[in-house]
């Protein structure tokens, strides 16, 4: 796939929000690497990235063969404290460039937002990042950081499964050229017992396998969350089948606007 400013991006990534450092992270990236994943998605919230830096150095993973994307925290937020975190990132992950950088929580200071985005500018025109983009950024938000940007986000990460999906976002999105990556796309392994079982049962795939259909046939990237290689393989193992278009209706009208996490347009850190 193919960003805005016309950089590739793997379909489906790797998130590694939970991983612990050592055996488990390092166990993990080397089970994902084997199973096919180039895309690996991290945060400085997470206190990861040196972890995942290890792990990628350990499993001697090639830099030029993979997509790696970090965050910038809330408490790192406004211009200069933006870039001087990219520097801690870039360090921990061993790295010279990070192939996306995210602001991770939209906020509800306008002017914050906006220092922080000019800083997220400037590293693009550095070559310090590859791609620049937001998460979990609503309508009004977006429409405010496109009236007052230079360079517009090639990326909204959202949380994004049949539980929780924004028809309106999604198409605003979609109408300004920026890809949607889905957080939580497995529903964090709750399945539920009716409607996901069945139409794994229909299609005899699991259930993790149906979901992120789901979200790569609306050409939404997602990136599910596993330490265990079994998984891993299984939630790389997607694109020998196609959801039915009454299916992905059926997943859509799950909706219920369930966030596991707070309200973009409300909550600040
Ligand atoms: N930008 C943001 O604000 C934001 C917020 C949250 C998350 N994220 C990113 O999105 C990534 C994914 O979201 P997430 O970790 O919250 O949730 P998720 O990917 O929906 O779910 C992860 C959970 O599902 C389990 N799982 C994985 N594969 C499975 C399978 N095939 N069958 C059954 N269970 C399975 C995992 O357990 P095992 O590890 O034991 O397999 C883990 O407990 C994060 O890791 C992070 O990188 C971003």
């Amino acid at each position: 796939m193919e960003l805005s400013n016309s950089i590739q991006i793997p379909q489906i990534g790797l998130g590694v929000y939970k991983m612990e450092a050592g055996d488990e992270m390092n166990n993990a990236i080397g089970a994902s690497w084997d199973a096919g994943y180039r895309l690996f998605d991290t945060a400085q919230m997470y206190r990861n990235e040196a972890a995942l830096g290890d792990a990628l150095k350990f499993n001697q993973i090639p830099r030029d063969e993979i997509f790696l994307i970090s965050k910038v925290d809330n408490s790192n937020q406004w211009y200069q404290p933006t870039l001087d975190s990219l520097q801690e990132s870039l360090k921990k992950l061993q790295t010279s460039y990070l192939d996306s950088f995210l602001i991770h929580w939209p906020g509800q200071n306008k002017e914050r937002m906006l220092s922080t985005w000019q800083a997220m500018e400037h590293a693009l025109e550095q070559g310090l990042v590859r791609s620049i983009g937001i998460c979990n950024f609503e309508v009004s938000q977006l429409e405010f950081l496109l009236d007052h940007c230079k360079i517009a986000p090639m990326i909204n990460q959202i949380e994004h499964n049949p539980l929780m999906h924004d028809e309106a976002l999604l198409s605003f999105c979609n109408k300004h050229s920026i890809q949607v990556i889905a957080w939580a796309p497995l529903l964090r392994g709750n399945f539920g017992t009716d409607t996901i079982p069945k139409l794994a049962e229909k299609y005899g795939k699991t259930e993790a396998q149906i979901l992120l259909r789901w979200n790569i046939q609306q050409g939404i990237i997602p990136i599910p969350k596993s330490k265990n290689p079994g998984r891993l393989a299984q939630n790389i193992d997607v694109f020998d089948f196609l959801l039915e278009p009454a299916d992905i209706e059926l997943l859509n009208s799950m909706n219920e606007n369930r966030r596991t996490s707070h309200d973009p347009l409300t909550f600040d850190f």
